[in-house]
């Protein structure tokens, strides 16, 4: 009698949506109004105070919210076709289409980087009003705490009750910035229905040297220089900055995806300088000029005082032989650090890994073994670079998700 009670109660306060999303950023908020665009019922459910909070701070503020130019070749994956379906059935052309029917002003920074000209509130603005449209339903400090496979569909235990669910979208995201409520909590769900998970690591991170590199490099840090950074056959060509851990900036960011404990990096400082041929020009012009002057002139003052010393060159360009300045050209070209670590989840902008993908249907995400079990966005083992890329993928993984449903 009482157990019939309770499963009365139970079955009075189950509500049930033909679709739950769990987790209310970028990938979520696109999949929860295509579906409901078609007709679905849909429940968003988050546990942090407001939607969207790592578009709100992302792109310094501005978001950087696509990139022209993304295609599979920008995202690592341990499959790099996955991507394709998704990426190729919405475009950042489709993205910006929906961003300037909202009216929001918008320009490129660099190498196809689109970005706000206000706010990226903005891009926050316009997905909650596509989901009011769209009649979804958004619950926010909601937390899941369990999910279990029912008959025709899912129940999504949550500290606001119980939920049923034809369709599960777990978008919850990856570990990254876990001060902003990032939890692992996708791959214990992928986990639970049986989905591999590839190994994850942070990406698009800082790197830190070891003390006695720290140390000497000191000088160095906050200055910022143009440069290409390299890691085996991979190179970016950005900005690089020096910092009081270590490395930084958007070359370092994106070469870090690449890195693993205990390899080298390699930087070519002004890479599109003839360093050797300017200082043998500045000897000629005027030798009794020191070399770290005439090195001043293409790079940043400390840089060159770094270079010369490290060298250990004190005269004047005219005491330098061809030998010499070439040896010291070189060692700004080709320059060996070997990083200590990363500074990890804490800045890391992005996972790499996650739900392995030879586990997902590429065409709309869902788990090839439980019908109605969708993954999305950043918690799938796919990584884009830096520049818009990963907001890119998180809106074309979350729109053919939205189809399907
Ligand atoms: P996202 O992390 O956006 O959303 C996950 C949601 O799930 C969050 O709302 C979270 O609260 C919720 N959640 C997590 N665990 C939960 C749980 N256990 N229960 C309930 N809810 C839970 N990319 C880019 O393309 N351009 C850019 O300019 C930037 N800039 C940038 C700056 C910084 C500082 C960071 C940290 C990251 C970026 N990125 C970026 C990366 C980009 O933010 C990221 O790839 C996307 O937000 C991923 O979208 P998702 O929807 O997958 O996860």
């Amino acid at each position: 009698m009482e157990k019939a009670g309770r499963d009365q109660k139970e079955r009075q306060v189950t509500r049930r949506f033909d679709v739950v999303v769990l987790g209310a950023g970028a990938a979520g908020m696109m999949c929860a109004f295509r579906a409901g665009q078609r007709g679905r019922s849909v429940l968003v459910v988050d546990h942090a105070k407001a939607p969207g909070e790592k578009i709100r701070i992302s792109g310094g503020g501005r978001c950087n919210f696509t990139n022209l130019h993304a295609g599979p070749r920008n995202y690592l994956s341990a499959n790099p076709h996955f991507a394709k379906s998704a990426l190729a059935r919405y475009t950042p052309r489709d993205f910006l289409d929906l961003v300037e029917r909202h009216k929001i002003a918008w320009h490129e920074k660099t190498l196809g980087q689109l970005f706000c000209d206000d706010s990226a509130k903005d891009i926050v603005r316009m997905l909650l009003a596509e989901m009011r449209a769209a009649d979804v339903v958004l619950e926010l400090q909601v937390q899941p705490t369990a999910v279990e496979k029912t008959l025709d569909g899912f129940r999504i235990l949550t500290s606001g009750g119980p939920v049923d669910a034809g369709s599960l979208v777990v978008a919850t995201g990856g570990k990254s910035i876990p001060k902003m409520g990032a939890t692992g909590f996708a791959y214990e769900i992928a986990r639970q229905f049986g989905l591999k998970i590839v190994e994850t690591r942070p990406g698009l991170v800082p790197l830190t040297l070891d003390p006695h590199m720290l140390e000497k490099l000191s000088p160095l840090s906050g200055v910022a220089v143009q440069a290409e950074v390299r890691h085996g056959k991979t190179s970016f060509r950005e900005a690089l900055l020096f910092t009081h851990r270590g490395l930084s900036g958007p070359s370092i960011l994106q070469i870090s995806s690449f890195w693993r404990e205990g390899d080298d990096v390699k930087l070519a400082i002004e890479p599109d300088l003839d360093m050797a041929q300017q200082l043998k020009a500045a000897r000629k012009a005027n030798g009794r000029q020191a070399a770290q002057t005439a090195l001043s002139e293409n790079l940043p003052k400390r840089l060159a005082q770094f270079f010369v010393e490290s060298q250990g060159i004190a005269g004047n360009l005219a005491d330098l032989s061809d030998k010499a300045i070439e040896k010291l050209a070189a060692s700004i070209r080709d320059w060996t650090i070997r990083p200590a670590g990363s500074e990890g989840y804490r800045t890391a902008e992005v996972t790499i890994g996650g739900v392995d993908t030879s586990d997902l249907d590429s065409r709309m995400m869902q788990a090839k073994a439980v019908p109605g079990l969708y993954f999305i966005g950043e918690c799938v083992d796919v990584t884009g670079w830096l520049g818009g890329y990963n907001f890119q993928w998180a809106w074309a993984s979350g729109h053919v998700c939205g189809e399907a449903l």
